[in-house]
């Protein structure tokens, strides 16, 4: 999508290197990164650099052609997929994506290693582009829908960044956005700030203002009255670990949500493509959910009034903060899933039809 009247992606090999856009700089400085290393590929996952669950595994791959790069040793190999996978624990396409590659090149010679790795990880995030693509395509249906019986504005409530930013291209819920606002349906996203790191202020609001579509950012708790006041014709989300029975894990405060919308009658889709399946953990309170530094919350950063980027404490001196990342919408606040292969009920019976 456009930065300035500029078609990128998300992250892209150049000449031995990882090349990113650091998303800890957004909105207010674009930069591109160089990625040198697997540890460089760690820690732009582990900081924040790369953010979304799509995107962190296409980073994850590219870590593993970077690791090889540097050291072609299996037992090296191993250590730093596996440090890879421990980057963030809650989203499973970093796991999904390691494995992927790794088991690809079990067997392969020393020689050819390097360019089996470089090609999967090619294929991965090309694989992810169209799955995107395709949930874009999908989810333009139910925005088709809402537009012709109302004949007016569709207005869509999102909540953290689940925009191409978050993917390699398109984004997951941002997709059927895109799609409507290119058939030339009128929409209006309502975005969620998404504390504490503001992915949606940050993000959402500024992907979509670079694509010219109309939005508004909103404080995370001002969802529920807008619901009430029917001025939201559906929330789209995106999620990070979506389990076989269709729990939805996504960035916390993703529940709360759902349930307004249940309460509200609107409907609320969760838009993922299969690599964020996790179809071995039965249980939601099996999923790990990641709990991060408390001072993204006692802590906010912005640009003075020199354009110069700050950070500032917001609580008092001795409080103490707590910071999980990530809540479990239960499936049956979920009116449907939107993925690359159609749009399916949350259920296992749903996501086994679509994938065998
Ligand atoms: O903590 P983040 O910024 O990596 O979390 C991102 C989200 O929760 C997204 O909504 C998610 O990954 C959806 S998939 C595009």
């Amino acid at each position: 999508m456009k930065i300035e009247g500029k078609e990128y992606r998300t992250i892209w090999y150049e000449k031995n290197n990882v090349k990113i856009i650091d998303q800890t700089k957004l909105p207010h400085q674009f930069i591109i990164k160089d990625l040198k290393s697997v540890k460089d590929a760690i820690n732009a996952i582990k900081i924040m650099e790369v953010r979304g669950a799509p995107l962190i595994g296409g980073t994850a791959a590219y870590g593993i052609v970077l690791a090889i790069q540097e050291n072609n040793d299996p037992e090296f190999i191993k250590k730093r997929a596996e440090e890879l996978i421990q980057s963030r624990p809650t989203a499973i396409n970093l796991k999904w994506a390691v494995d992927r590659i790794m088991k690809k090149l079990s067997g392969i010679n020393s020689n050819q290693i390097l360019s089996i790795a470089l090609n999967e990880a090619k294929e991965i995030c090309d694989e992810d582009e169209k799955f995107c693509e395709n949930i874009g395509i999908n989810g333009l249906k139910i925005i088709e829908e809402i537009y012709n019986k109302k004949k007016d504005t569709v207005n869509i409530l999102t909540h953290c960044n689940a925009g191409w930013l978050a993917t390699i291209n398109w984004g997951t819920a941002t997709s059927p956005i895109y799609h409507a606002h290119k058939k030339g349906i009128p929409v209006h996203v309502w975005v969620d700030e998404t504390r504490p790191r503001n992915q949606g202020a940050n993000l959402t609001s500024y992907e979509l203002n670079e694509e010219e579509i109309p939005n508004t950012i909103i404080a995370d708790n001002t969802g529920g009255i807008l619901m009430q006041r029917g001025e939201v014709d559906m929330c789209i989300v995106g999620t990070d670990r979506t389990l076989s029975n269709g729990d939805v894990c996504n960035k916390i405060g993703t529940y709360l949500k759902a349930l307004a919308a249940h309460d509200n009658n609107v409907p609320f889709y969760v838009a993922l493509p299969s690599s964020t399946i996790d179809w071995d953990i039965k249980d939601a309170k099996d999923i790990p959910i990641e709990e991060r530094n408390s001072e993204e919350l006692s802590h906010v950063e912005g640009i003075d009034e020199n354009n110069k980027i700050k950070r500032v404490l917001i609580y008092p001196n001795k409080s103490k903060a707590m910071n999980l990342a990530f809540d479990v919408t239960p499936a049956k606040y979920v009116t449907g899933l939107i993925t690359e292969r159609g749009v399916t009920e949350a259920s296992f019976k749903g996501l086994k039809k679509l994938f065998k």
